[in-house]
């Protein structure tokens, strides 16, 4: 066991990443291929599944090249989360996938909320309310608005579900994906027959549900061939990337919690039971442990947000990596509260706390004197604002401790890391994996293959935290105005917003 590899793949929304992994957690390789995100409409956001594997396949090739592929004895697979693949009775694509944050299903929602009952007995039925990022309300806008296609549907897949079909051949999801797509009975553990019979759908067209550690499926002859992977490999459930990222960095049991800058921004905490928000902004899902549930507030664009301000004002000489260096640096020159410009990050709408897919971004308080580093100091401000919505309703449900895992973007700098803390008022801790859902995708694949009795025990044994990062009181106390100005703002622009 000491000399084998554990492959994490991760199927984002701006890359595929593939890391391998010793028995003893060093990341022995990496290597990314980056993804583009169609939005052929205002709020409407669009893969084709194809890119997915196309990029799983370059990545893995690349990873795997310098002769460890024999070592590998074990994949785990996670990926962006609610994104709906469409496959005909051939398996084969027959639509692009509608993204986690493609906004289109408002009138699903209600369809879906009107069939069901109303929202309470959604929310007993799928701990969680209709929301247009989910899975469900897409597969009834393609009944709906695209009849043809409907037609074809014989199944409905998750992104990274995709992936492993295209490895094994095996259709098969587990439980903390399957729960994110509102037609999951969340706390009894099972695809909701309730659901599904109110809104008129099959229930042929829901994979198998297995482990998130469970072997589900083994690498095929052909997937072999294409990727430098030894058929047979066996290939675990996997996991939501949320719940893969928290997993990462050991958050895998109540008494945790976690904020993450990926594309979109999370903020995650463990529970022992289905624990449902009563105001129903933040979502009930399926850990990747098993009998351990999450709740978790969602913030659509952060990193988008930022890679959105860099790539539209910013430094066209620059790679993306030394522009967002450049901008960041030039942010830190500027004091809390951007000298009262606030940015809204609703790029592609708003889960929590405003549940309005309609919603839109804003700069606010903009004059003559202020300059390029405002409006980043802004944008950054805002991110950590909407992320501190999340944090509050985690603290008003108690499940919130005293101090946040961060991980992602907003994890690796330093400047990002002080601004959560202060603007959290919450100390912070790194660890020493960078590598989030990937990292946690590779520990599932080791305890399926039997190198660590349980995920805490992985966890335990690969991950160490960093000292915490305390937050400055002054400057926590310095962002109290600025935030109240970035919470007034929602409640009196909503209607300009909306487009
Ligand atoms: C979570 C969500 C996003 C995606 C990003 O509900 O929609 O965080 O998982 O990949």
């Amino acid at each position: 066991m000491s000399e084998s590899l554990f492959l994490g793949l991760d199927v984002g929304t701006s890359g595929v990443k593939a890391l391998l992994v010793g028995a003893d957690g060093e990341v022995v390789g990496a290597a990314t291929a980056p993804l583009t995100m169609e939005t052929p409409r205002v709020g409407w956001a669009e893969q084709d599944p194809e890119a997915w594997w196309a990029a799983s396949v370059a990545a893995l090739r690349e990873v795997l090249g310098d002769g460890r592929a024999a070592r590998v004895a074990g994949i785990g697979i996670s990926g962006q989360m609610h994104s709906s693949v469409f496959l005909d009775r051939a398996g084969e694509v027959i639509r692009p996938a509608l993204l986690w944050c493609d906004g289109r299903t408002t009138a699903e929602c209600r369809e879906i909320t009107q069939s069901v009952g109303g929202e309470e007995r959604l929310r007993d039925l799928a701990s969680n309310p209709a929301l247009e990022g989910f899975t469900l309300p897409k597969v009834l806008w393609l009944r709906n608005h695209e009849p043809e296609a409907f037609e074809r549907l014989a199944t409905v897949l998750l992104a990274k579900d995709y992936v492993r079909y295209r490895l094994t051949g095996a259709l098969a999801t587990e439980p903390s994906d399957a729960s994110a797509t509102l037609m999951y009975d969340t706390a009894g553990l099972r695809w909701s027959e309730e659901i599904m019979s109110a809104v008129g759908l099959p229930m042929s067209i829901l994979p198998d549900v297995g482990g998130s550690s469970e072997v589900l499926g083994r690498v095929t002859a052909d997937a072999a061939a294409l990727t430098g992977l030894p058929a047979g490999t066996p290939v675990v459930g996997g996991g939501a990337d949320n719940a893969c990222g928290a997993a990462g960095v050991g958050a895998v049991s109540p008494g945790e919690a976690v904020a993450s800058w990926g594309t979109s921004g999370t903020v995650l905490a463990p529970i022992a039971q289905p624990l449902v928000d009563p105001g129903l902004r933040a979502h009930t899902f399926c850990h990747v442990a098993p009998g351990v549930w999450y709740l978790m507030g969602v913030v659509l664009s952060a990193g988008a947000a930022f890679a959105w301000h860099r790539d539209q004002l910013a430094l066209d000489a620059l790679s993306a990596g030394d522009a967002s260096l450049r901008l960041n640096d030039e942010a830190a020159t500027i004091a809390p509260g951007a000298d009262g410009v606030t940015f809204l990050p609703y790029l592609q709408g708003e889960r929590t706390p405003h549940r309005d897919a309609s919603a839109r971004g804003a700069f606010i308080g903009l004059s003559l004197a202020h300059t390029r580093a405002h409006l980043t100091r802004a944008v950054l401000e805002g991110v950590c604002f909407a992320l501190r919505d999340s944090v509050s309703i985690l603290q008003q449900l108690e499940v919130a401790p005293d101090h946040l895992l961060l991980t992602g973007g907003g994890a690796r700098s330093p400047f990002v890391r002080k601004l959560q803390a202060d603007v959290y008022g919450l100390p912070v801790a790194t660890v020493n994996r960078e590598e989030g859902p990937a990292y946690g995708a590779a520990l599932l694949a080791a305890v399926g293959a039997g190198a660590y009795p349980d995920l805490a025990a992985a966890a335990q044994a690969t991950l160490t935290r960093s000292a915490m990062e305390q937050p400055d009181p002054a400057a926590h106390r310095a962002y109290q105005a600025p935030y109240a100005r970035f919470r007034a703002a929602y409640p009196v622009l909503k209607t300009l917003l909306t487009s």
